[in-house]
């Protein structure tokens, strides 16, 4: 796609899809609950659609019902042998929460992934669940995966990589073991997990201390569905939120944001750096906080991050690294080792496609130092995205200001944001799909 540089400002209401870490456990935990679960808002993108296809190869009844999607639950142990293997397309965490739910099934399972996600680190979760005596066979630590389901123990992790991938592939695992099984989460995460495995009736405990959270969960416990109303996406919104502080003339309202305190740290950053970016209508939904946005035109100050704010806004990275460009003094993100390991190598790439833009920028021991000025000369407006859907959007923002770039391989926008050009185009945008 091309990004062209616009004149009018963004304006008006964007539509933000539903929240896709809440989507694919709106999914997973209804599927192995007991009763039915109307799910509504729930996102239709690719990732999300491999979740549902699993389950259905899986065996459980889901079915479109009036735009909502009703999920069919038959308990723990409901889920049938796949004929096949499971495809799960680019979607990562399809991959490490499936990889824990059926460590712990009576049926064996092997899990693949496209090209770039069969890049991606597996062992992360196949060694903690090998703890409990998982039976798991990675591909030189990648995927595909052979899992061959058994009976697991329980055990006592101390986590050290912050990831709520990690954590929720674990807890998942445990609903099927006898026994209590202890999780310390040294650094938060995302905890759309344990929200929701309460609200249906899990036995879990949870103890936060400080930064340090202790998540108890005794298994063999039958949990019950209730419906679902998915909140719309903050990581999604932080594209147009973007737009509109860095483009002249902006006034953006998006309502019904995911605004969850374990991943708002885009919110907490951009305060810091000065936008104009007011909270409306703050209330909880489903257990998760929810609000309406509205964000303008704003005068940026580069920002330091310490690495706390890494765990609070991973996916984010890219989107402020735009943000920071356009500020009036430099920024320094520090601590984003775990950036190297999403859809793409992700501080590579906002690396070396900032320097294509012209921005002065350098990272050093994972950190990110960006420099920037009031005039950009492109190097080359060709944007290398390896198939990362948040890289491809984030430049795409960048396109509005300097434009035109030429995003690469920008299809894998479909995996979290189908509806994205047209949304940003509707609020003043110029993007043209080749
Ligand atoms: C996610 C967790 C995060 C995040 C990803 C979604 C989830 O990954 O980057 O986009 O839904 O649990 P990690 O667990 O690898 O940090």
């Amino acid at each position: 796609m091309i990004s062209y540089p616009i004149n009018k400002g963004m304006n008006g209401n964007a539509n933000i899809p539903g929240d896709k870490s809440i989507s694919h456990r709106s999914i997973i935990i209804p599927s192995i609950s007991n009763g039915i679960c109307e799910i509504n808002n729930i996102l239709k993108s690719e990732d999300v659609l491999h979740t549902i296809n699993a389950f259905k190869d899986m065996g459980v009844k889901i079915k479109e019902k009036n735009r909502k999607i009703v999920v069919h639950g038959n308990g723990l142990n409901s889920l049938k042998k796949p004929s096949k293997e499971i495809y799960l397309g680019n979607s990562g965490t399809s991959a490490r929460l499936l990889t824990g739910l059926l460590s712990s099934q009576k049926f064996d399972t092997v899990l693949a992934g496209d090209e770039s996600l069969s890049k991606r680190p597996m062992k992360r979760i196949s060694d903690p669940l090998s703890k409990m005596n998982a039976r798991i066979q990675t591909t030189n630590g990648n995927l595909p995966i052979k899992i061959n389901g058994s009976e697991l123990v329980p055990a006592l992790f101390d986590l050290k990589i912050p990831s709520a991938q990690i954590k929720s592939g674990i807890l998942l695992a445990c609903l099927n073991i006898r026994g209590e099984t202890n999780i310390i989460e040294n650094r938060i995460t995302r905890d759309h997990t344990e929200t929701m495995l309460e609200s249906f009736g899990a036995n879990i405990e949870i103890e936060k201390k400080d930064n340090k959270k202790l998540i108890k969960i005794f298994g063999e416990k039958e949990l019950f569905s209730k419906n679902i109303d998915v909140p719309n996406d903050l990581s999604s919104s932080a594209f147009f939120i973007v737009s509109a502080l860095i483009n002249e003339n902006s006034k953006l309202s998006l309502k019904n944001i995911n605004n969850n305190p374990t991943r708002n740290g885009l919110l907490l950053a951009l305060k810091k750096m000065g936008a104009n970016i007011e909270l409306k209508n703050q209330r909880v939904n489903n257990n998760e906080n929810v609000c309406d946005i509205e964000v303008s035109t704003s005068t940026l100050n580069g920002c330091e991050l310490g690495p706390e704010f890494a765990d609070l806004m991973i996916d984010e990275y890219p989107i402020l690294a735009i943000a920071a460009s356009f500020a009036n003094s430099p920024s320094i993100f520090k601590g984003l080792k775990e950036l190297k390991v999403k859809e793409s190598n992700r501080l590579k790439l906002i690396l070396i496609n900032l320097q294509s833009c012209g921005v002065n920028c350098k990272t050093e021991n994972d950190d990110l130092y960006i420099y920037p000025s009031k005039k950009y000369d492109l190097i080359t407006n060709k944007i290398q995205t390896d198939y990362d859907h948040r890289i491809a959007m984030a430049f795409a923002v960048m396109g509005t200001k300097i434009g035109p770039l030429n995003i690469k391989d920008s299809d894998s926008i479909k995996t979290s944001f189908p509806n994205f050009i047209n949304e940003i185009n509707n609020i003043g945008g110029n993007i043209i799909e080749e």
